[in-house]
């Protein structure tokens, strides 16, 4: 039977017309079923093994160019080491809130570390990026303020400033003038906060920072800027879009990170003034209301932020590999958008087109995932491949290969 947004012509199998809700649960499933069908479902595969650049699936040993392990850390001895430290000492998880039973002597440690790495006063770290940019955004808005956010901002940024329930402004994707323009239309008064990511999650772009401050500073508006992609990526020395630019370390208010991509933990950060992680720890509803970081995820932490420091090569290992990968792809016809960074759009168009790249270079043992729309526009679905620290030339140019045969199969490519 034909389905309608409101169900009216829908059935639920029972005589009964489907509701709204019961509606969506049930596109959602003919899509991935369809998809199945079709043997194109290629999320939320299980790994039995993870091993530096390659992923075992289905008994399968496959080169992986998905993941964000973007300086290779995972299995790093002094990283595992203090996450069993932690475990032995602590174990698996703290039974409280921050504010109450969760604080341990590791999440002290973890923080006076952030706060050292981004040269900030103080940090505050909460269980996840997610819930960090959801928290600390709804925490620092009210109804009378404005909040003006780039369109292609990470979702939980999008989320944070639904929550904070304050005026909600979108501007064109790194435009400067729209920026602007969004800048001058606030409210006199409002409390006026920008946000942005620093390296972009989808299109593997860098933000404009240096006109995002000089507009932030002469609209005199609060600047958040999400370095989830950009810690151990941006910058000589790894420490992000400020180095990356050569900016003073107060260009920033708020330094939002997470412990999940470059950092092979879980978690997410606050860094800026003291007075500011003061009124976001008894303010962030995520954090007083939500379980502490586990103890060994903390230790992991911080010890990948002391090896980020103490094994530099690892970013002129990752600067190069993204220069051979960006160069080769564009080589062979692949148009990447405007990356320079380890997260490397290659367009495929329509969504099935990207499905199938996928699915061609799955076959072949690259564990490459496809990007579709609502994620990314109409017509710009993708593989997001992510080249790593952990990657040979070899490996890149086996991959390389394997897209350009599959670009030419799909017909993203000429034959
Ligand atoms: C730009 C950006 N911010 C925040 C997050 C959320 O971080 P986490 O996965 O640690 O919750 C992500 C995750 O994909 C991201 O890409």
């Amino acid at each position: 039977m034909a389905s309608t947004h409101n169900g009216a012509d829908a059935d639920n199998g029972a005589g009964r017309s489907l509701n709204p809700i019961e509606w969506r649960i049930q596109q959602m499933n003919e899509r991935v079923r369809s998809a199945k069908e079709q043997d194109l479902y290629l999320y939320l595969q299980p790994a039995d093994k993870v091993n530096g650049a390659y992923v075992t699936i289905n008994g399968r040993n496959m080169l992986q160019f998905a993941s964000y392990a973007y300086l290779d850390l995972l299995g790093h001895p002094k990283i595992t080491a203090a996450a069993q430290a932690a475990l032995a000492e602590f174990g698996p998880g703290t039974h409280g809130v921050r504010v109450l039973a969760g604080t341990t002597r590791i999440h002290v440690e973890l923080e006076k570390k952030v706060a050292e790495f981004k040269h900030a006063e103080d940090a505050m770290v909460l269980s996840s990026g997610y819930v960090t940019n959801l928290g600390t955004i709804a925490a620092l808005l009210g109804r009378n303020d404005v909040v003006i956010s780039d369109k292609l901002n990470h979702a939980s940024i999008v989320d944070g400033c639904l929550l904070s329930r304050s005026k909600f402004v979108r501007f064109e994707h790194n435009d400067m003038e729209a920026l602007e323009k969004a800048l001058v239309e606030a409210p006199k008064r409002s409390g006026k906060l920008v946000v942005v990511d620093a390296v972009f999650s989808m299109d593997g772009d860098v933000i404009n920072l240096p006109e995002v401050v000089r507009l932030c500073r002469k609209h005199e508006a609060m600047l958040m800027v999400d370095e989830a992609h950009s810690v151990g990526v941006l910058g000589e020395t790894g420490h992000g879009i400020l180095e990356h630019f050569g900016m003073d370390e107060d260009a920033i208010d708020i330094k939002m990170g997470t412990l999940s991509k470059t950092i092979p933990a879980v978690g997410g950060y606050v860094a800026g003034k003291a007075d500011l992680v003061t009124y976001l720890k008894h303010t962030t509803r995520a954090f007083v209301f939500s379980a502490a970081l586990p103890p060994p995820a903390a230790a992991a932490a911080k010890a990948s932020f002391e090896v980020i420091e103490e094994e530099p090569q690892r970013i002129q290992k990752l600067r190069s590999n993204v220069n051979y990968f960006i160069q080769g792809l564009q080589e062979r016809g692949f148009n990447t958008l405007k990356s320079e960074t380890p997260i490397v759009p290659i367009i495929a168009g329509d969504d099935e087109r990207a499905w199938m790249m996928a699915k061609y270079s799955q076959d072949r043992d690259i564990f490459v995932l496809p990007v579709v729309s609502p994620a990314v526009p109409v017509g710009t679905s993708r593989l997001r491949a992510n080249v790593t620290a952990g990657h040979s030339l070899e490996e890149i140019e086996r991959a390389m290969d394997i897209f350009e045969a599959a670009g030419k199969a799909v017909g993203v490519l000429p034959e």
